[in-house]
C-alpha cells in the first residue's frame, strides 16, 4: 500500500536491547524499602496467614532478616512494632525499651548504614486498636499528638535515621518536627504519611501488627478514596509544617494521587504499597492465575512511572533479587 502515512513506533520495539535503551521507567534497588514486623519474646519467625513470604521476627532473628535484606541491595527498612503489652494510650510506643527502640538499637549497632524508617503510630500498642487517644468514642486529635512526640522522640534517641508518622492526625507534623528539634535531633527527617486512606487494603497488616479497632473503623481520621482534592490539602499542610518525605497509602489504586503530588511537590513521594496489594497477587499466584514476577515487577514499575521515588514493598526483597537475576528491567 501506497501513499499511507503514519508513525512507525514499533521500530523502538524490535529487538530487547533496544527496547531497554529507550525504557523511560528502571527500577533500583535503591528505590525499594522493605517493611519488618518485630515480635518480643524469643525464638519468632512466623509467617503471617494472609501474606506467604512475610514474618513476624522475634529480636534474635532480625538480624539474619537484616542481613538478607541488605546483601540483595536495600538500602532502607521499615519497622512495626508488635508488642506485648498493650494499653489504651499505647505506653509501649514511647517506652525507650519497647519493641521498635530495641529492634533500631540492634540493627544500628550491627548495620550502621542501613536507613532505618521508625513507624510512628498507637494503633499497634493500644488495646482498642485506635491510633489515637479515645475518649467518649472518637478519637482525639490533639491529645494524641504529645504521646506521638514522645514516641519519635524515643525512637530517634534508639537511632532510628527516619520518623515515619503513620496516624492521620492533624498537626502530627508541626508537633514531632518541634519535639525532635527540641530533644536535639533537627537532622532526623520526618516522611509523613501525608496521604493515607480509610483503605480495606490494610486487612492483611492488621493480621501481621495486631493492630484491627476494636470498634468503629479509622474513618474520622484517614481519608475517604473518593477524594483527590482533600489528598492535596493534607500535603499542602504536610509540607508547610516540614515534612521531608511524603507518602501516599496504598499505591495500587492510588497511581493518579502519586502522580498529582509529584507535580505539585519537590519533596521525594513515596508509594506504600500495602499488605492487601501484596496478598491478592500472592493468592492469585498461588492458584497459578498470574505470572507473579512479570505482575509484581509491572506493578511497581507503575508507581515509578506515575512519579515514586521510593516504594515501600512486602515484594521489595522478590524485586532487588529479580533485578540482581535479570541486571535490570
Ligand atoms: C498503622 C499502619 C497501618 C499500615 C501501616 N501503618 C494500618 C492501618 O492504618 O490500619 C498498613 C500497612 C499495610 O497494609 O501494609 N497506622
Amino acid at each position: 500500500m501506497t501513499g499511507l502515512h503514519f508513525d512507525r513506533h514499533r521500530r523502538l520495539r524490535t529487538t530487547s536491547n533496544l527496547r531497554s535503551l529507550v525504557r523511560e521507567t528502571k527500577l533500583n534497588a535503591e528505590d525499594l524499602v522493605y517493611p519488618l514486623f518485630v515480635l518480643e519474646e524469643k525464638g519468632i519467625k512466623n509467617e503471617v496467614a494472609s501474606m506467604p513470604g512475610v514474618y513476624q521476627v522475634s529480636l534474635d532473628h532480625l538480624l539474619n532478616e537484616v542481613q538478607e535484606i541488605t546483601e540483595l541491595g536495600i538500602k532502607s527498612i521499615i519497622l512495626f512494632g508488635v508488642p506485648k503489652e498493650k494499653d489504651a494510650v499505647g505506653s509501649e510506643a514511647y517506652n525507650d525499651e519497647g519493641i521498635v527502640q530495641q529492634a533500631t538499637r540492634l540493627i544500628k549497632e550491627q548495620y550502621p548504614e542501613l536507613v532505618v524508617i521508625a513507624d510512628t503510630c498507637l494503633c499497634q500498642y493500644t488495646s482498642h486498636g485506635h491510633c489515637g487517644i479515645v475518649e467518649n468514642d472518637y478519637v482525639q486529635n490533639d491529645p494524641t499528638l504529645p504521646l506521638l512526640v514522645d514516641t519519635a522522640v524515643s525512637q530517634a534517641k534508639a537511632g532510628a535515621d527516619i520518623i515515619a508518622p503513620s496516624n492521620m492526625m492533624d498537626g502530627f507534623v508541626t508537633a514531632i518536627r518541634s519535639g525532635l528539634d527540641e530533644a536535639g535531633f533537627k537532622e532526623i527527617p520526618i516522611m509523613s504519611y501525608a496521604v493515607k486512606y480509610a483503605s480495606a487494603f490494610y486487612g492483611p497488616f492488621r493480621d501481621a501488627a495486631h493492630s484491627s479497632p476494636e470498634f468503629g473503623d479509622r474513618k474520622t481520621y484517614q481519608m475517604d478514596p473518593a477524594n483527590r482534592l482533600e489528598a492535596m490539602r493534607e500535603a499542602e499542610s504536610d509540607i508547610e509544617e516540614g515534612a521531608d518525605f511524603l507518602i501516599v497509602k496504598p499505591a495500587l489504586s492510588y497511581l493518579d494521587i502519586i502522580r498529582d503530588l509529584k507535580d505539585r511537590s519537590t519533596l521525594p513521594v513515596v508509594a506504600y504499597n500495602v499488605s492487601g496489594e501484596y496478598s491478592l497477587i500472592k493468592a492469585a499466584a498461588a492458584n497459578g492465575w498470574v505470572n507473579e514476577k512479570e505482575i509484581v515487577l509491572e506493578k511497581i514499575t507503575s508507581m515509578k512511572r506515575a512519579g515514586a521515588d521510593l516504594i515501600i514493598s512486602y515484594f521489595s526483597k522478590d524485586v532487588a533479587k529479580w533485578l540482581k537475576e535479570d541486571g535490570e528491567v
